[in-house]
């Protein structure tokens, strides 16, 4: 059986930090969708990594970690990331294995990104500028370059001719953008060749054959579900499957051999970038739990929007998902709140609705609130759910019986050890 790991609302949730804690308990990570768009932090013994494209188990000595073919890589991006993990001494050879299908970020795809958000002006997605969806065009339009094909000669030719029509395609959209081609290109390769260094295999066999011999499996999940292609808010969401049927397609895993969906969701609500978010706040407390969160963006660094938590939003993530276990992440940032606010309900053309509707920008949607007690104490240095506040408890409790689904994990803080099971 293969399980899930999946963030619940706009990405950013913890994944990285919670995958690190789990990593004991599996075999093999496998990561099935996104590429350099996402920032997985994990922090222990006073330092803090961020990867990209790794997965967060690479720490780990007894697991291997798999970039599945669902992924999308940038080998200058992947090439960095190896390099900051030099000094670590990790033999990545052996724990890193990537997918001959995975699909190849070039340079060009990275500045028609630029190209297509600055021709998009005030509707611009505010994607994180890393080349996603026009990699993920190519791969639905069979254009896209595959890890594979760097394991024959002819992939320079291929290169080419993607890159000449992505040439022509950046004059189309008539904008200002200056860059210096072959400087990319060299760079491109630089990466190409760090990348050769490591395994290639067909991963869907490899995942097979690991579940053959009973081996313990986590698909760790990039970005949210409010950012799937299909069911996030459209069109401000990434360009892949982030919830759990793209850990299908994304690694070749049959849907009944899924077996728990760990679903991580932050206690309050955040997001980067354009897009509806009905409970999103513009005062003082919004203020606070960006400054208590340190809500910056891992991979681009821009602040991020916060709010209430939003469960009609959250319910439908769970729904969508299967989600047979949660996660409740930065519990820690919430402390010090009077009161404690809860969308539960939207009101939406003067009716009241408990489900996501087609639309749910500002002006269709409004958040209603329940309002719970907030916990004055800090819980950055707690270790046992004995010592949770009891209106923590009672938020906990709240969001268990919304959800129906229980809440295993809470988090107090970044490090791998500020994590308390329930
Ligand atoms: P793209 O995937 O870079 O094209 O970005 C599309 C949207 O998804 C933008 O709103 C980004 O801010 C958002 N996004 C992409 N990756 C992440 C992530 O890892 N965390 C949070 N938001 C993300």
């Amino acid at each position: 059986m293969v399980d899930l790991l999946l963030g619940l609302q706009w990405g950013d949730e913890g994944k990285g930090k919670i995958v690190d804690v789990l990593t004991k308990n599996y075999d093999i990570i496998a990561r099935f969708q996104g590429g350099p768009n996402a920032g997985h932090t994990l922090e222990f013994d006073g330092i803090k990594h961020v990867l990209h494209t790794i997965p967060s188990g690479i720490f780990h000595e007894n697991a291997i970690n798999v970039v599945g073919n669902g992924v999308v890589i940038d080998p200058v991006i992947f090439k960095k990331e190896l390099d900051n993990l030099e000094k670590f001494d990790i033999d990545i050879v052996s724990r890193l294995l990537i997918s001959r299908k995975a699909h190849l970020i070039l340079p060009t795809h990275r500045l028609l990104d630029a190209a297509s958000e600055t021709a998009k002006g005030k509707a611009k997605i505010g994607s994180t500028l890393k080349g996603i969806g026009p990699t993920y065009m190519d791969k639905t339009g069979r254009n896209g370059l595959r890890v594979g094909d760097l394991e024959f000669d002819t992939w320079r030719k291929k290169y080419r001719a993607l890159a000449n029509k992505h040439e022509a395609m950046i004059d189309f959209y008539n904008v200002d953008i200056e860059y210096d081609l072959k400087e990319l290109e060299d760079e491109f390769c630089e990466g190409v060749e760090a990348l050769k260094k490591l395994t290639f295999i067909d991963s869907e066999e490899y995942i097979f054959k690991a579940q053959e011999k009973g081996k313990k499996i986590l698909a760790e999940g990039a970005q949210g579900s409010l950012l799937d292609i299909d069911f996030g808010t459209y069109p401000y969401v990434t360009s892949s499957n982030t919830t759990a049927a793209g850990a299908c397609t994304g690694l070749g895993v049959a849907p009944n051999k899924i077996g728990d969906v760990l679903g991580i969701f932050k206690a309050y609500a955040t997001r980067v970038g354009s897009g509806p978010f009905p409970t999103e706040l513009f005062d003082k407390d919004g203020e606070t739990m960006g400054r208590v969160g340190n809500e910056f963006g891992a991979t681009t660094g821009r602040p991020r929007r916060c709010g209430w938590l939003d469960l009609v939003a959250l319910k439908y993530a769970v729904q969508i998902n299967g989600v047979t276990e949660l996660m409740m992440m930065k519990a820690d940032v919430l402390s010090g709140f009077e009161t404690i606010k809860v969308c539960t309900e939207y009101l939406y053309n003067g009716e009241k609705i408990k489900h996501l509707p087609y639309n749910i920008e500002s002006d269709n949607v409004k958040p209603i609130y329940t309002e719970l007690k907030g916990w004055k104490k800090d819980l950055t240095q707690l270790t046992k759910a004995e010592d949770l506040p009891a209106t923590l408890n009672e938020y906990i409790a709240f969001l268990e019986k919304e959800l129906n689904v229980p809440i295993k994990i809470v988090s107090v803080g970044p490090d791998r050890l500020q994590t308390i099971y329930r």
